[in-house]
């Protein structure tokens, strides 16, 4: 095994050391030495085997034309294909949801369970790092293991539209590996319904869990971690960008630290924050002035909505890949990255520029919220401090340079001595 696969091998073994909702470790012994082996991983297990075959079967859907991939692309690192702010499906594929499609890179088996630690004291609670609400799957968390995220689009109604589980059962049934998920589940497997569907969900979660396509760690920031690339100039000035407390200041929520056991860094704390993110017309949804996607408090979660101050808080998601999506945060609301990053740096300074005014011409600052939760919005971390009129924490160039450097954590990076060489041995 070259010295490169051995590494990695190591690297897979350490990740597996931070226990994640996925709490089964990872399996070790299948380094494939390079990313692009990932696609046809032999290393899976039964169950997952037949997960993997789930996960992109469309008959499994009311329309017959979904599958899970045609909103998490493998080839879009298992986030949207398109730029739409919320996928269209449904039982005739005209309904559309109301969030944004997340990546499934890296996250699935390093995401911790949902935690809302409750402050000891009264001045505990008054400090403000104390009950960061953290973890779990979902924009707001709401799940805390993969089998039970994955029936959640299987039925509803915006997306894989089962009815119920019999009816996903009675399709799963006809299909060309129907006797294979009894070879694995036992024969008699679909005359007990709850566990067919209890099994199916768990088949789904291996391959979330076990397939390599899932956590490739092939960027160039990767390489660069290892000692084999290096950044150019402006990508180590957006780098320097990022992590600037008192700049950019987006390393303090999206980590790029490697852990205490060297695992690479995932580029988000999986905290809960409210940014204030403009309303989205692009959202059906949004047609009616009185719905409002408060993430933590709901509508789709609903245990949390009696604490009002988590009321527009949703999980911070990984900015790996960020720069191969064409759709940002969970309503969708841009659709490049330049300006993802300049709302960062210019929701307070110029907030004409990001949100509608009203009917007396002020400006309405973080109109995706019910006026009484706008108080919930980050306004302490930078680069969210900051009044109107005054500069923002980037320029242009800066902006540039940031985005230089997230590109770096696209996967798929190939060295510049083997794209030479590849490219001279075709000649
Ligand atoms: C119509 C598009 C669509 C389909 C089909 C779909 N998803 Fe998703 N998926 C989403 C959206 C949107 C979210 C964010 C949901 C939320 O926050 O409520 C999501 C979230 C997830 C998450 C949570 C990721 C994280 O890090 O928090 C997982 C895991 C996931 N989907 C797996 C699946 C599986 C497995 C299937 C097939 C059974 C599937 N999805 C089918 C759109 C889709
Ligand atoms: C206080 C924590 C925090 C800080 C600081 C922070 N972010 Fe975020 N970031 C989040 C959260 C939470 C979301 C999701 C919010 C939402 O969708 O409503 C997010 C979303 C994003 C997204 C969208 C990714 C996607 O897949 O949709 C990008 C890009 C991003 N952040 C980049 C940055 C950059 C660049 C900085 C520094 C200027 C930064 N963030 C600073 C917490 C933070």
């Amino acid at each position: 095994m070259p010295l490169f696969a051995l590494r990695r091998a190591a690297r897979a073994a350490l990740a597996s050391l931070i226990v994640g909702v996925g709490g089964l470790s990872m399996p070790v012994a299948h380094a494939t030495g390079t990313a692009d082996a990932a696609a046809s991983d032999h290393s899976l297990s039964n169950a997952a085997e037949l997960g993997k075959l789930i996960f992109f079967d469309a008959s499994l859907s009311a329309s017959g034309r979904m599958s899970c991939a045609s909103c998490h692309s493998p080839s879009h690192a298992y986030g949207p294909p398109n730029g739409l702010a919320a996928q269209i499906g449904g039982p005739d594929m005209r309904s559309q949801g109301t969030r944004a499609v997340p990546s499934l890179r890296y996250t699935l088996n390093r995401t911790p369970i949902w935690t809302h630690a409750q402050a000891a004291s009264l001045s505990e609670r008054l400090s403000e790092t104390d009950n960061a609400p953290s973890g779990g799957f979902g924009w707001d968390g709401r799940f805390n293991t993969l089998h039970d995220q994955a029936s959640f689009p299987l039925f509803n109604p915006d997306e894989m539209a089962n009815k119920d589980p019999a009816a996903l059962l009675a399709k799963l049934q006809h299909t060309p590996y129907a006797a294979r998920f009894k070879d694995v589940f036992g024969q008699n497997i679909f005359v007990d319904p709850a566990k067919a569907f209890t099994q199916a969900m768990y088949a789904v979660e291996r391959f979330e869990l076990e397939d390599d396509s899932f956590h490739p760690y092939s960027s160039k920031f990767d390489a660069y971690l290892d000692g084999k690339a290096q950044l150019t100039v402006q990508e180590l000035h957006g780098k320097k960008l990022f992590d600037d407390p008192a700049g950019g200041n987006c390393a303090s929520c999206h980590i790029d630290q490697s852990g205490a056991n060297g695992a690479h860094p995932l580029f988000t704390d999986f905290n809960f924050q409210s940014l204030g993110v403009p309303r989205n017309p692009e959202l059906r949804a949004n047609a009616d002035p009185h719905y409002y996607d408060m993430g933590l408090c709901g509508p789709l979660r609903t245990d949390q909505a009696a604490d009002k101050t988590n009321c527009g808080l949703f999980k911070s998601p990984s900015l790996r890949n960020t720069a191969t999506r064409r759709v940002f945060f969970h309503n969708g609301r841009f659709h490049t990255l330049k300006d993802s990053l300049r709302f960062y740096v210019q929701r307070d300074t110029q907030p004409a520029k990001w949100y509608p005014r009203d009917a007396h011409g002020k400006v309405v600052k973080f109109d995706d919220l019910p006026p009484s939760m706008r108080v919930n919005v980050d306004t302490t971390d930078e680069p969210l401090t900051r009044k109107q009129g005054e500069r923002p924490a980037w320029t242009e160039r800066d902006i540039d340079d940031v985005a230089a450097f997230l590109a770096t954590l696209n996967d798929g990076y190939v060295p510049e001595t083997k794209a030479r060489a590849l490219k001279t041995s075709s000649r």
